[in-house]
């Protein structure tokens, strides 16, 4: 049995979880060095941040490691289009990604490259060890090659005719217009991306990594507890059920990579490399802090904990391929992996020519970066769900949450009241003081429970509520009155106030820093607050610091003068790719032998390195459209819902054994006396929606608004289930 620690179980006991610290490794993906870090990068790093704060607060062992994903084909193409060295161009790259998370306050204890002694050693230990095990496999592939540039082609790297509908200008491995996957031999009038000649088919021994000699060490594998998310656990069981195939680790020369021991000519293929480049980074910072024996402490026993956060796009690769690469490699597996969703801005998918495609730099020239932070957290949960950055809510959020109740509590104190009153608090606590204290400080092991599970939106919440009641204390004892009357009062009320308002800051700590510092600089505290230690009343007499500000209002301009900046770089850079820089076709990204087969995986893209977005053009594959499963519904019945006006409650028989529970928002339009027996249209397979009066397991189509809203019914001859389309 393998021992396995899971944040769960060790949660099952806060007394020992404070009492004994653990042991934790943490990381996040390896950006590509080929693009510049965005606000969909930044969902990962700072809720992976805002996790490793946390369990430093708790006084656990905790390290954070990352790096920049160097290798493959479009880095060397990039740097090679401007005169410099791949070697060069990752190390600039390496620079800008680390000064843009670092500005979000991301903070690792080792940010390093895969492009390192450490990691070639690791790859080539991992690599022969799974060789002397027998699961390397050696087959002949025939692939398109340009004569002209000496390469192999990567599926990315080759444009033509669509074979199926005739569309220009297509990739080697599928088109956009019609959305059909095909070979890059199929392509019509094929071309190199990189020089425009016409490629022809040559034959090239490849590598493969027997991935399916460990599909019964997978199953088990993701069943452990906690490994991985439910959902992800299905899909990867998808993928075992069909059988895995080899799993192509080989790429020709030239290619920016390690070379293969025994080899020539051939590197590895950048996504067996980039993961272990998590392992380089923690061998090279615990070389240079001393601490050697945490390495084989980490990584070849299970002594310790292993976390990744990785977006969903990337789960095969570290659920499937990573497991099985680690364990033919003798290296342990991680603890659990930390799937999120992907970010969309106002509603839809990032798009370069919106402007919605932001880059941290940019954002950082027009906003405060702790913002983001709040917000992300105000989004964030286990869950794989997509996020939407609205931009209303972005301001409204801040705008009410940080500024005016928590910033706005301190400000009030500080400045209006304590400045005129020597900055000294009183003797101590009042009784309501001691009461309002006792209300904050005791959700300390709850909200700790929230962070531990990633449920930093329900921390939020619970915090906010919290500082209502601050605020609220604050609005009945009118200090602003009590001054001029009693400066004593006054002064209690500070105090009392106060004392609350630290703990409100110690639990904002993992998601603002920079603002629980400020808070913490203001109070004079001895030492700064952790989760840890108890939480107790400041000192009688204690005296304050001179308010300095804290938080300021943000307005949505700011989004707009974001938008408009990255529309016009986006707008300028086409103009140039048009003026002729010669590898713009290929876009940044890089296919390989595994492109289609993590396709089919349903993983959101390919395993390339460093995607070029790609324009959404708002059309839709069939492939797609029959994702969606709509049915006829018959409505059984329908009630009203107590304490909801907009909602009903409906019985919805969609063909199967049982009726759905379906909770519609129609209630302005329809009685539910006027519904039974109406058939309607449904989405069926729409993830069950967890609302405050039931779940919701389906949704009904209708259209308009209010009292104008209408649902669609079937003209005739329609039964419960049929399927539209
Ligand atoms: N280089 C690989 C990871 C190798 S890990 C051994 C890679 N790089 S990436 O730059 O494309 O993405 C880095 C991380 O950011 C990935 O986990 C990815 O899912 C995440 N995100 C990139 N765009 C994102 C959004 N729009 N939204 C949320 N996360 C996204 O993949
Ligand atoms: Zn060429």
């Amino acid at each position: 049995m393998e021992k396995v620690f899971t944040a769960e179980a060790k949660l099952s006991n806060l007394e020992t979880l404070s009492a004994m610290s653990r042991r934790i490794l943490v990381t996040s993906a390896l950006p590509y060095a080929n693009g510049p870090i965005h606000l969909g990068h930044l969902v990962e790093y700072i809720q992976t941040d805002i996790w490793v704060r946390f369990q430093k607060l708790q006084g656990n062992e905790v390290y954070y490691f990352c790096a920049d994903d160097t290798h493959g084909t479009p880095v060397m193409i990039a740097a090679r289009n401007r005169g410099i060295s791949p070697e060069e161009l990752v190390n600039e790259m390496r620079k800008a990604h680390f000064e843009d998370l670092t500005s979000f306050q991301v903070e690792f204890d080792n940010y390093y490259s895969t492009n390192t002694p450490e990691n070639r050693a690791l790859a080539e230990e991992i690599y022969l060890k799974a060789k002397e095990k027998g699961h390397i496999h050696r087959e002949t592939l025939n692939q398109l090659y340009c004569e002209h540039d000496d390469m192999f082609l990567p599926d990315r790297f080759v444009r033509g005719i669509c074979p199926k509908c005739g569309a220009e200008d297509q990739y080697g491995d599928s088109c956009e217009v019609c959305g059909s996957t095909y070979r890059p031999e199929d392509l019509k009038q094929s071309r190199c991306a990189i020089c425009g000649t016409p490629p022809i088919q040559k034959e090239s021994e490849h590598i493969f990594f027997k991935l399916g000699d460990f599909q019964a060490y997978l199953e088990d594998w993701l069943k452990t507890h906690n490994r991985v998310d439910e959902g992800i656990r299905k899909k990867m069981h998808e993928w075992i059920d069909q059988g895995l195939r080899h799993w192509d680790i080989s790429r020709d020369g030239p290619y920016f990579g390690f070379a293969i021991p025994g080899e020539q000519n051939k590197f590895f293929y950048v996504w067996l490399d980039a993961p272990i480049g998590y392992i380089a980074s923690s061998l090279n910072y615990f070389r240079k802090t001393g601490k050697d024996e945490l390495f084989d402490d980490f990584w070849r026993s299970e002594e310790h904990e292993v976390y990744h956060f990785i977006g969903k796009d990337i789960a095969y690769f570290h659920t499937l391929f990573w497991p099985a690469v680690l364990h033919a490699g003798n290296f342990r597996t991680p603890t659990s992996v930390f799937v999120h969703g992907f970010l969309t801005v106002n509603g839809e998918k990032m798009s370069k020519s919106r402007g919605t495609f932001v880059r941290a730099s940019t954002f950082l020239k027009h906003l405060d970066p702790e913002c983001l932070r709040y917000f992300y957290a105000t989004r964030l949960g286990p869950g794989l769900d997509d996020l939407d950055l609205n931009t209303g809510d972005f301001v409204a959020r801040y705008n009410s949450d940080v500024v005016g109740n928590v910033a706005n509590l301190f400000s009030r104190l500080v400045s209006g009241i304590a400045s005129k009153l020597d900055l000294q608090l009183s003797e101590g606590l009042s009784r309501e003081g001691k009461k309002l204290f006792a209300e904050v400080s005791g959700k300390k092991e709850a909200i700790a429970g929230h962070f531990e599970r990633r449920e930093y939106a329900r921390a939020v919440r619970e915090i906010q509520a919290l500082s209502d009641s601050v605020n609220r204390f604050i609005s009945e004892k009118e200090p602003w009155k009590q001054i001029k009357a009693d400066a004593e009062a006054a002064r209690q009320t500070v105090t009392d106030a106060i004392n609350a308002g630290m703990a409100l800051s110690l639990y904002l700590k993992p998601i603002l820093p920079v603002l629980s510092g400020g808070v913490e600089e203001l109070l004079a505290l001895e030492s700064p607050l952790t989760f840890v230690q108890e939480l107790k009343p400041l000192p009688a007499h204690h005296k304050l610091r001179k308010y300095r500000h804290l938080a300021g209002r943000i307005e949505t301009a700011a989004f707009d003068a974001i938008f408009e900046e990255e529309r016009s770089a986006a707008a300028e850079a086409k103009k140039e790719q048009a003026a002729g820089a010669g590898s713009s076709a290929a876009g940044n990204s890089q296919g390989g032998k595994n492109q289609k087969s993590s396709k089919k995986a349903g993983t959101a893209k390919s395993d390339s390195a460093g995607e070029a977005p790609v324009e959404d053009s708002g059309i839709i594959t069939i492939d797609e459209l029959e994702k969606v499963e709509l049915r006829v519904g018959r409505i059984l019945s329908a009630e009203l819902i107590e304490g909801a006006d907009r909602l009903l409650r409906i019985q919805l028989d969609v063909g199967e054994e049982n009726p759905r529970n379906v909770i519609a928002g129609i209630r302005s339009a329809y009685n539910p006396e006027d519904l039974k027996e109406l058939s309607v249209v449904c989405v069926a397979n729409l993830k069950p929606r967890k609302m405050k009066f039931g779940t919701s397991e389906a949704m009904l189509l209708a259209t308009g608004k209010d009292d104008g809203l209408t649902l669609f019914v079937p003209h005739r001859n329609a039964h419960p289930g049929d399927r539209l389309g």
